[in-house]
């Protein structure tokens, strides 16, 4: 689905950022994973190598400075670049009497601003392409009390799809944004995921949002623009 392609990957942990590495690999794509870890991203540089070509970018996103040196980087080591994801996130709890300031800016930081940082980096750099950007049903689809940092900067980066996507209809890229339910953090290559959960269930294997993300970046979702695209089995039909 993703022959040729070559994706960035921004954010690329133990969850979905390397489940989405895998199967843009096994898709056809090249890929660079960009995260501040050093050691996890080599470990998974080596895991995936033998799927495809894989680099291994270390930088911190959550800078202009960070975002455009990792971005560049990435670029360089991948010979173009026809594909974004940004995956990075941050958590934390409290309701607005236990919040504190530097919650909220941490939240604001990673889950919104270093997704338009990242974004802003890569966008002189592709020619025409697809961004998809990863949020969480919690702001834009459910309501979670005690959590006022997280949901503001979740809902937030869930309300820029469609003004990002209308100003780059020009240039031929597209923007999605994806909201995930629970993810869980045991991803394996190869494995038969699907056996490991039901619609409805809180929390899904990351495999389940990978494969929509994979999508989003193939020529199969030409279409689909300016989107935000729940991606939890319906498990917020039960809470909200
Ligand atoms: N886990 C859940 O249950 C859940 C539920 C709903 C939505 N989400 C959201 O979905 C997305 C993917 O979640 P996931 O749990 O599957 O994540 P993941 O892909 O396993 O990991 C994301 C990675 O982002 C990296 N990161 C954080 N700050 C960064 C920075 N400043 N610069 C560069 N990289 C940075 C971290 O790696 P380093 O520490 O190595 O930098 C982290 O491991 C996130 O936006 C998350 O908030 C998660």
């Amino acid at each position: 689905m993703l022959n040729g392609k070559r994706i960035i990957i921004a954010g690329a942990g133990p969850g979905t950022g390397s489940a989405t590495a895998y199967l843009a690999l096994v898709n056809g794509a090249s890929v660079a994973v960009i995260a501040r870890n050093e050691a996890r991203l080599n470990a998974l540089k080596a895991e995936l190598s033998r799927y495809g070509r894989i680099e291994a970018i270390k930088g911190d996103l959550s800078t202009a400075k960070g975002a455009e040196e990792a971005v560049h980087k990435a670029y360089e080591a991948l010979g173009g670049l026809d594909g974004l994801v940004t995956v990075l996130g941050g958590y934390v709890e409290g309701g607005i009497s236990e919040v504190s300031e530097d919650d909220i800016f941490n939240m604001v930081r990673v889950n919104l601003a270093a997704h338009l940082l990242t974004v802003k980096a890569a966008v002189p750099l592709m020619k025409r392409g697809s961004i998809v950007m990863v949020t969480a049903i919690w702001g834009p689809y459910v309501n979670w009390p005690n959590h006022v940092a997280y949901v503001a900067s979740k809902a937030a980066l869930s309300r820029v799809a469609e003004t990002l996507a209308s100003e780059l209809l020009d240039r031929g890229i597209r923007v999605n944004v994806v909201a995930p339910g629970g993810i869980r953090h045991d991803f394996k290559p190869g494995r038969d995921w699907r056996s490991t959960r039901r619609l409805g269930d809180s929390s899904a294997p990351p495999e389940d949002i990978a494969n929509v993300i994979i999508w989003l970046l193939s020529d199969q979702s030409e279409w689909v623009n300016g989107a935000v695209i729940p991606v939890d089995g319906g498990f917020r039909l039960r809470v909200r």
